[in-house]
């Protein structure tokens, strides 16, 4: 590790615009360069199933490669000289849709295997220098017996909420008078920001890769990054590139058969969990919907084992227009989700830990986000424990690996972090147990348990230089106790973040509650390719 932040050449003003101003992708933005542009009509297919691809181009013609994206890069179509033109853009199409004339169609053949397809499509810019963009759809697996088969399922509501392309996303956008609100509906019909798809490996991850000497203020090398290179404010914070995609190569390199799937599947289709003896979560895996923890609990509940490597398990998204459009209002759910008002209100828009939901993240996966989160980054234990602290090496997933008490899994590739899932607890002798009105289930055992943060405090930290402040903090405690008051601040301030296990109904579920357990997989840390491999073998009876 370096003592030295990473210098990106932009001047101070630009590096705080970087982390606080709002900057995205829309149509024109590469001006006399020319742009080209792509989005499908849906995340996912299944065999034999028509694509429709929607391209906006300055070009008048482009060329479309398509490859399969897993343990190697396996060319699968090329198709050239297909007509484009520039399409007209609605100014809120983030939440609208682009609208865009359909471009191109093809029928997946019957043999191309469950997996991420990644589109390359070229053209020539406006001064005859080459264009090109990047798209990603999903092709999901026939139905039949899948014995000793992974399912994946990629974090598509994740991607969802954070895509910056056209100016509003669930975090910031330009809806509202001001143009200054976050998106409370977001529109799958429109193009992944840039980085989403692909990624320069140079590209930073979130949590810090820099020992911070002392009195430093914490800076933000990743959202530097992208300002200084063009890419997505958010891509470090969801997508195929930056999460899915590492596990997905991983788990075909070291010999599994992976087929993958999107949320939307779970959603609308959940028998596409049928016959599988393990599933699989990864990756920053914010937003679900209530129909797809249903399907993951009678997944389980029947004999499935979900195996989750992932953080953050926070918020109830609706979907509206089958599917087109994910519904979050997130902060401003109980001032403005109709659900409060004239319809369910289990189905709000709020995190899955509001007493009016009633079903708290911890009775699918063992952890609340509302337990957890940051960890590894800002003013949120930025020189912390790196990897996971274990607590009871002796647990089945550990065999092998050497592990003793005490000692960290996954530090030097920097697992933990940096948004992480845990629950309320105490210690006894030296070991650590869900506390009776934790929500955890019955049975659950904690493996490890690391510090998270829910507020960014520390006396060199100046106000002007906090991410997020206590906002977050403040909302968790609105929403847990009723008030965001200094005394109810005090009891969300700090958290945790866990690897647990638990059995339920006829199944198991297996939980390293973190963001960036696929950073152990992408920088080949033996000792988590080993955990990794426990859980999987154990899943699928190997
Ligand atoms: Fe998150």
């Amino acid at each position: 590790m370096t003592t030295a932040f990473p210098d990106f050449g932009l001047t101070p003003e630009q590096r705080r615009f970087a982390v606080r101003g709002h900057y995205y992708e829309y149509p024109g933005m590469d001006g006399g360069r020319g742009e080209i542009w792509c989005y499908s009509d849906r995340f996912s297919y299944g065999p034999g199933e028509k694509v429709t691809l929607f391209v906006s181009s300055t070009a008048s013609r482009f060329d479309l490669e398509i490859l399969r994206d897993g343990a190697g890069e396996t060319p699968v179509l090329t198709e050239r000289n297909i007509a484009a033109r520039w399409q007209d853009t609605p100014d809120q199409c983030s939440v609208l849709g682009c609208g865009w004339q359909d471009s191109f169609e093809f029928r997946i053949p019957e043999e191309w295997p469950s997996g991420a397809y990644r589109l390359t499509l070229r053209a020539e810019g406006r001064d005859g220098a080459p264009i090109h963009c990047y798209h990603l759809f999903i092709l999901h697996p026939a139905p039949a017996r899948k014995t000793g088969r992974i399912l994946q399922v990629a974090a598509t509501g994740t991607w969802t909420a954070y895509n910056t392309w056209g100016g509003s996303n669930h975090y910031q956008g330009i809806t509202g008078q001001n143009r200054d609100q976050y998106a409370t509906s977001v529109s799958t019909q429109r193009p992944w920001c840039r980085g989403f798809v692909v990624l320069p490996k140079e590209a930073p991850r979130v949590p810090l890769e820099v020992s911070l000497q002392v009195g430093t203020t914490p800076r933000y090398p990743h959202m530097e990054w992208a300002y200084a290179t063009g890419y997505s404010k958010k891509y470090a914070s969801a997508g195929w590139a930056s999460y899915d995609g590492h596990f997905f190569r991983w788990a075909e390199r070291a010999g599994y058969e992976v087929d993958l799937a999107s949320q939307h599947e779970l959603h609308f289709k959940p028998e596409i969990l049928d016959g599988y003896d393990c599933a699989v979560f990864v990756g920053h895996d914010e937003y679900w919907t209530w129909e797809m923890r249903d399907a993951v609990d009678a997944f389980v509940g029947r004999g499935g084992r979900a195996a989750r490597f992932a953080g953050n398990f926070m918020w109830q998204t609706r979907l509206e227009d089958d599917g087109r459009t994910q519904v979050c209002y997130k902060y401003r759910a109980r001032a403005e989700d109709p659900a409060y008002k004239s319809g369910d209100v289990t189905r709000a828009t709020n995190s899955w830990e509001a007493p009016e939901i009633g079903r708290p993240g911890s009775a699918t996966f063992g952890l609340n986000s509302t337990n957890g989160v940051y960890a590894g980054w800002g003013g949120c234990a930025p020189r912390g424990v790196r990897g996971f602290p274990v607590c009871r090496p002796g647990h089945w997933a550990f065999a092998g690996t050497g592990l003793f008490y005490g000692d960290l899994l996954g530090a030097d590739s920097h697992i933990y972090g940096y948004e992480v899932d845990g629950l309320e607890y105490e210690i006894r002798h030296g070991l650590p147990y869900p506390t009776k009105t934790s929500g955890a289930p019955e049975g659950l055992e904690i493996l490890a348990l690391g510090m998270a943060s829910q507020v960014e405090e520390s006396d060199v930290l100046a106000p002007e230089d906090m991410f997020f402040g206590d906002e977050d903090g403040r909302f968790i405690a609105e929403t847990l106790y009723g008030e965001a008051s200094d005394e109810n601040l005090e009891k969300v301030r700090y958290s945790n973040g866990m690897i647990v296990n638990f059995p339920k109904g006829r199944g198991e579920v297996f939980h390293a509650g973190t963001c960036e357990w696929v950073a152990g997989l992408l920088r080949n840390d033996a000792m988590v390719e080993r955990v990794t491999k426990n859980v999987l073998d154990r899943y699928l009876k190997r």
